[in-house]
């Protein structure tokens, strides 16, 4: 395993447990890719490609009288700029004369143990134990100087290799980057399907699989934010790859901002992914000397099929993206006051939801939107950071006293890069907000987006939101995004450099990111942007869990919960418990459901318990009990999807499994007449170990014995081999009315 260089050979090969990478320095010093699949050990590949002829793609010059040597053929590990490859490409550079153009070819190489850092961008770490390497090509194109480092972070046991790509003008002109592609991944054979997660606001990370076209399919944002639409996470599969089987790729971008995939079949069948920063409206000036990254790109490789591929993807970024210290604790059940009160509250009213959630066992209380500026609705106040004594008289001192007394902690929610037309910071700094010379910007929500690319609006954020909470006892803070960025323009950078704009916002956010989360490591940040606006790996680096969508609907959130596990683990998954009918969707679901699918992810409630019954009250702390109990088995267990929503849809079952319980979880989404059996088969249990039915919970069904209900404490106590309840599965009991839900627990004997 790790990194090897064959000098006779000029191959690359980095192998981790399951698969081969490997690269090829030919004989004109171009880095050609050969492979990238399951263990393939030291083989020559030369043989699979061929030099054939193909008309109409150019060769090198050097090889004009030969023929067959192209570079819009061959596979690629990095194109170069407007030599002969038209598929897709990885850069644009011109030079000051204009001319695009860039050939690399290898200078040398650094094999390194441990894992590269990237300046200024949030990429993946090693953790003990892990065993990482590092390896560092450097290409130049000799005409302008520019030199490319291709990064490569060896992750062995988890079959991650990290990407990321390092542009050095080492030159004597200004070179201008119009595009920067972190990868190149070429797939010279097969056929693929193209898995995405697109969606809306409040309807994020849709699974979406559809065969590849000889065609250019783009999976892009241009929001200036990862956004709700798009996810920066896709997997190429198998034509036939299910959940349990199949070779799969996933690439997920470490970043936050606009990005853009795409992939493309070509005249010869062979696929390529290019993936980065969306290069809509970009440009870097590169003056000698400086240099550019594009960020991280996560590569996973497996022949296990879906599941293999989510559970790499869902240890590795809770393992090695997230940083927090907080992404292996549980994390405080809250109750956040945004769907109870809105903008309307103020102290007293704080406190009467405390109060109930302290009774009932909440550990925490969040306070949302609206306790600072004059912030009535949502018009005004962002920027103003300053509590609203009109609403917290005496600040927020004498309410967290009031919290804390409760036995609470207390969390805060706060909007810390838009600025609101109406307020004071807008009137003292309004060439702070990103608007164009001469037009009337779009409005969000009636915002706007702060200027994030420059350092005074960094460095001020900083003091406000250290002061805040340094002055008083804050745990948690939600840290929402709002609106898309539009009007891009920025009033401190010169023309040349308008381009740089949408990057350098997101540079300044991780550069506020970073120094808050290592100045106030005691404090849990959940990101949030309009819900899942910016649920990615680069948010992840600072945020242990990001608020999964602003859709609290128990049953739209089986969707939004199943795409979101492709990449994403639980733990990371913001869900409450809200009430009834749902503020988004109008419907009504058992209080008991909203908690089974709030729990399989960091659970919590969003509500106005006051106005719940003392059997509802019950029931709240009934869950609590149980979130803690099985605490270890919801988040520490490997996850299994056993259904798919948008094919079954008469039920949405998961799974987790540690090495010594299981818990499924099921709710029935379209209850039938005369039913059939709900059969499931289980997974990732050891087949020769018994496990015990510790409790069959079943919550909200209508049945009674008339209609087929069961005693679910009948089930209970029952003894299966993990075979058995794997291959001949395990058939619940019948359930009626609207969206019953099951837990079953099984432990290990
Ligand atoms: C966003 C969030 C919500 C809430 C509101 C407050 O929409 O996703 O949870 O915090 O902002 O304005």
């Amino acid at each position: 395993m790790g990194i090897q260089f064959n000098s006779a050979t000029g191959v690359f090969a980095l192998e981790t447990a399951h698969t081969s990478y490997h690269m090829q320095v030919d004989e004109r010093g171009h880095l050609l890719h050969l492979y990238y699949g399951r263990t393939i050990g030291q083989g020559n590949l030369s043989a699979l490609y061929p030099r054939a002829d193909h008309g109409f793609s150019p060769d090198y010059y050097a090889c004009r009288r030969e023929r067959g040597v192209s570079p819009d053929v061959l596979p690629q590990e990095y194109t170069g700029c407007n030599v002969g490859d038209f598929r897709l490409s990885c850069l644009v550079v011109r030079n000051e004369a204009g001319a695009a153009g860039a050939d690399f070819v290898y200078v040398s190489h650094r094999i390194e143990s441990g894992k590269y850092a990237l300046e200024g961008l949030p990429s993946a770490h090693a953790e003990t134990g892990d065993e990482v390497s590092t390896l560092c090509i450097t290409l130049r194109d000799f005409v302008t100087g520019l030199e490319l480092d291709l990064l490569y972070g060896v992750f062995a046991d988890q079959d991650i290799i990290t990407r990321a790509a390092r542009l050095r003008n080492n030159g004597t002109e200004s070179l201008r980057l119009e595009k920067v592609a972190s990868l190149c991944l070429d797939l010279p054979f097969g056929q693929w399907d193209l898995i995405h997660f697109h969606g809306r606001h409040a309807m994020e990370r849709q699974m979406q699989r559809t065969p590849l076209a000889s065609a250019i399919q783009t999976v892009s944002s241009t929001r200036g934010a990862s956004s709700h639409h798009h996810n920066p996470f896709v997997i190429l599969c198998d034509r036939d790859a299910t959940e349990t089987a199949g070779l799969c790729y996933g690439m997920m971008l470490v970043y936050s901002g606009s990005h853009r995939t795409d992939i493309e079949v070509d005249q010869n069948g062979s696929t390529r992914l290019v993936s980065g920063i969306h290069d809509e409206r970009f440009s870097w000036q590169l003056k000698p000397g400086e240099s550019f990254t594009a960020p991280e790109a996560l590569l996973c490789c497996t022949t296990s099929g879906l599941t293999d591929l989510s559970q790499r993807y869902q240890h590795f970024v809770r393992h090695n993206i997230c940083r927090s210290p907080y992404r292996f604790k549980r994390r405080p059940v809250l109750i956040n006051n945004w769907e109870a009160t809105y903008f309307q509250f103020n102290t007293e009213s704080i406190c009467r939801i405390a109060e109930k959630a302290a009774s009932l066992g909440v550990e925490m209380l969040v306070l949302d939107d609206g306790w600072f500026g004059k912030r009535n609705d949502d018009n005004s106040g962002l920027g103003d950071w300053f509590v609203n004594e009109e609403k917290l008289p005496g600040g927020l001192k004498p309410l967290i006293e009031r919290i804390n007394a409760l036995g609470m902690k207390f969390g805060i929610w706060v909007e810390p890069e838009m600025i609101s037309e109406d307020s004071d910071l807008y009137r003292a700094h309004h060439d702070w907000a990103l608007t164009l010379p001469g037009r009337d910007p779009a409005m969000g929500r009636d915002q706007l987006v702060l200027d994030m690319g420059r350092q005074e609006v960094v460095d001020y954020l900083v003091e406000v939101l250290s002061d805040l909470l340094r002055n008083n006892h804050i745990e948690y803070v939600k840290w929402d995004m709002n609106r898309n960025m539009s009007d891009v323009y920025s009033r401190a950078l010169p023309p040349e450099r308008q381009g740089e704009v949408a990057h350098r916002y997101m540079l300044g956010v991780y550069r506020l990111l970073d120094t808050l989360t290592t100045r106030f490591p005691q404090v849990l940040f959940e990101g949030c942007a309009g819900g899942g606006g910016r649920f990615d790996a680069g948010m992840l680096a600072y945020f242990p869990q990001i608020w999964c969508s602003d859709d609290t609907d128990a049953i739209e959130r089986l969707i939004i919960q199943h795409g979101t596990s492709f990449g994403y683990p639980i733990s990371a998954m913001g869900a409450h418990v809200s009430a009834c009918p749902n503020h988004q969707t109008g419907r009504t679901t058992p209080l008991w459901t909203r908690a089974v699918v709030a729990m399989s992810g960091t659970f919590g409630y969003e509500l106005d318990l006051g106005k719940l019954s003392e059997e509802e009250c019950h029931q709240v702390r009934q869950q609590i009990e149980t979130f803690k109990q099985l605490y270890d088995v919801i988040q520490n267990g490997r996850y299994y999807r056993l259904s798919d929503p948008s094919r079954q849809l008469r039920y949405t079952a998961w799974q987790t499994v540690t090495d010594t319980e299981s818990l499924v979880s099921l709710v029935l989404t379209h209850p039938e007449a005369n039913a059939r059996p709900l059969h499931l088969c289980l997974q990732g249990l050891e087949e020769d170990a018994l496990y015990r039915v510790e409790s069959l919970r079943i919550y909200g069904t209508t049945s009674t014995p008339e209609n087929g209900a069961a005693d679910a404490d009948a089930y209970a106590g029952a003894v299966y081999s993990g075979s058995t309840l794997m291959y001949a599965g395990y058939t619940l009991p019948r359930m009626v009315g609207d969206f019953p839900s099951v837990q079953l627990h099984l432990v290990r004997v």
